[in-house]
């Protein structure tokens, strides 16, 4: 029988306020006994978000925190969101499409703990509307980004990126599809990267454990060709 330590899956939450396209991805990718990352819980600002359906038909754990009746009060949402990911014993969290800015009381506690996705070759394009910004700057490369996050918003250490090229037909819809074939793909590589360890937050940088090893142990990142 293997060394249950040495094959201990992290147990991982992810926040959704919507779709959950990514969540299903790493649902997906999760879904193997090898991934590093075992999701264990589906987590959201919003009761009425698309993912938490598709994560309760998937037999994931879920917690519906809802934002308004905090009103302002952003810390005492994140104080329930909190407990609730201690209370289901979370080491790392995966925001994906989390549409709620989080405060550094949260962040803090979770640095280098909480990852995100963000359509946009990070530093470039943080914020909203990342792929009609991307169209009207005339980028040539536009793609996704998944980052340790730090209390400023879309801001973080790399951990990963897909580059995919603007054409010249482009609409902001076409990009952000094209994109998100990207994200799906990346986001699960990232967040088996971050579990097994092959990757960890240091200050502000990503250290690789290719840097200390002599295995090149991981791809940090992925460009696709074109
Ligand atoms: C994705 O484009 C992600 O990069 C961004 O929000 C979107 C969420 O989509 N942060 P989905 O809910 O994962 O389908």
């Amino acid at each position: 029988m293997s060394n249950p330590s040495q094959n201990r899956r992290v147990r991982t939450a992810v926040l959704i306020s919507g779709r959950g396209s990514n969540m299903s991805a790493l649902l997906a990718a999760a879904a193997g006994e090898d991934f590093p990352a075992n999701i264990v819980l589906v987590a959201t600002n919003r009761p009425d978000a698309r993912g938490i359906t598709t994560a309760q038909e998937a037999g994931i754990a879920t917690e519906i925190v809802d934002h308004k009746p905090f009103g302002r009060d952003r810390e005492a949402f994140e104080q329930t969101l909190d407990a609730r990911l201690r209370a289901h014993g979370i080491e790392l969290i995966c925001l994906a499409g989390f549409m709620r800015i989080l405060t550094p009381w949260f962040v803090e506690r979770w640095l280098g703990k909480l990852i995100n996705i963000h359509p946009s070759l990070l530093p470039s394009f943080p914020g909203t509307d990342t792929h009609a910004r991307a169209l009207e700057a005339g980028v040539r490369l536009h793609g996704c980004t998944v980052h340790f996050v730090e209390p400023e918003v879309d801001a973080g250490p790399i951990i990963a990126q897909a580059a995919v090229p603007v054409l010249s037909g482009d609409t902001p819809d076409i990009l952000s599809q094209r994109i998100l074939v990207q994200e799906h793909l990346l986001y699960p590589r990232a967040l088996a990267l971050v579990a097994g360890g092959a990757v960890r937050m240091e200050g502000r940088r990503v250290i690789t454990k290719a840097h200390t090893d002599t295995t090149p142990a991981n791809l940090a990142m992925a460009v696709p060709s074109f």
